[in-house]
């Protein structure tokens, strides 16, 4: 069979498909929400028989893969990070690796790099494409978390600058640390109460512009 992959181009994508269903049957694992573990043992049955293909591929040309293992460290990492960061940053992380697998197939199907079962793996690059559509789901319905945090980082650096240069400023002329240190919780809750105007207005809908955004 004529193929226009090398051993390691075939071997790299077999392991591969075998974390990724790993990586998917652990987080199935894990998963407290019932609708999101089924969705994720969905992928990781189709992850399978996209490793299948592979062994098969491997086989045709003579490859010995039995000794291949799914990459133990990313199926870790990948549990670690839904446990610490949650859903939403698991979901960029998954989504990313998805889009790569896409990258990569359309490339080899492009250039008929496995001869008579292109049309095969132009059938999972279409899986892939549905697995990225599950991720970009998911993600819209973290937006929203995602957008907190971005706030909160951002909140945490204003106020930090806020009150450094405050004290900072103060910190030659006044000799009392007490009344340093009075300044700086003023500046800090002032801050801190701009900030949460500012936000509060931020959630408004459009068309409220013109009213008090702090009464109803
Ligand atoms: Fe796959
Ligand atoms: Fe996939």
């Amino acid at each position: 069979m004529e193929l226009r992959l090398s051993r390691d181009e075939i071997v790299e994508n077999y392991r591969d498909e075998l974390t990724d269903a790993e990586i998917y049957a652990a987080l199935a694992r894990i998963e407290n929400n019932s609708k999101l573990r089924e969705e994720l043992l969905k992928l990781s049955q189709y992850e399978t028989g996209h490793a299948e293909f592979w062994k098969n591929i491997a086989s045709q040309v003579g490859i010995d893969v039995s000794n291949v293992k799914p990459s133990k460290f990313s199926v870790i990492y990948s549990v670690l990070i839904r446990r610490l960061f949650g859903l939403g940053f698991l979901v960029k992380l998954r989504e990313s690796a998805e889009v790569e697998a896409i990258r990569r197939y359309g490339e080899m199907v492009r250039r008929k790099a496995l001869g008579p079962y292109t049309d095969r793996l132009r059938e999972i690059l279409l899986d892939e494409v549905s697995h990225e559509e599950v991720f970009k789901e998911e993600e819209s319905r973290f937006e929203a978390f995602i957008d907190n945090i971005r706030d909160a980082m951002y909140g945490m650096s204003d106020g930090l600058v806020e009150v450094l240069a405050a004290v900072a400023g103060l910190a030659p002329v006044v000799a009392d640390p007490m009344l340093i240190t009075l300044a700086g919780l003023i500046v800090g809750t002032a801050g801190t109460l701009s900030m949460a105007v500012g936000a509060t207005c931020q959630q408004r809908p459009r068309g409220t512009l013109g009213k008090p955004c702090y009464r109803k």
